[in-house]
């Protein structure tokens, strides 16, 4: 078994076999990358494959000048809606089912599928959420 096969074998985590649409929001992406807005005011972010994540959108509205770039801009709102309500869907049906993962910020399943809706809400305010 070769080491690329060897890690997939050893991987504990929830096996996807494509790239999920699935969206952040501002909040989870400032814990995650342990940033400080406030240091971030007027500075310039490039956030590379941002998907529905709600970052650009709620960090440009408070004065951070972000950019997110993802292949998904190139369809409209109904198709990232699209693939993007399905494969929430998927995520969270199989997630709580992956004993991994520590949910002290989730909490639940459904905690986490809200955070991912409303990051798609600001995303996409004119259809409706997944
Ligand atoms: C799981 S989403 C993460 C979205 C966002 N960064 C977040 O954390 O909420 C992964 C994103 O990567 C994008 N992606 C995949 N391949 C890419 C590429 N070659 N260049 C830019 N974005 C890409 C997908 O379209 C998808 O929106």
């Amino acid at each position: 078994m070769d080491a690329g096969a060897e890690l997939l074998a050893e991987k504990r985590g929830l096996r996807l076999d494509r790239v999920v649409l699935l969206g952040r929001t501002f909040e989870e992406y400032r814990r995650y990358f342990l940033l400080k807005p406030e240091e971030l005011i007027a500075r310039d972010v490039l956030d590379v494959a941002g998907g529905v994540s709600s970052f650009c959108a709620e960090a440009n509205a408070c004065g951070i000048r972000v950019i997110s770039f993802d292949p998904i801009y190139s369809l409209s709102a109904e198709g990232i809606a699209a693939r993007s309500e399905p494969d929430l869907e998927a995520v969270y049906r199989a997630i709580g089912n992956v004993p991994i993962y520590r949910w002290s910020y989730y909490k639940t399943p459904e905690r986490m599928r809200e955070f991912r809706q409303c990051a798609y809400s600001i995303l996409c305010p004119t259809t409706k959420p997944p």
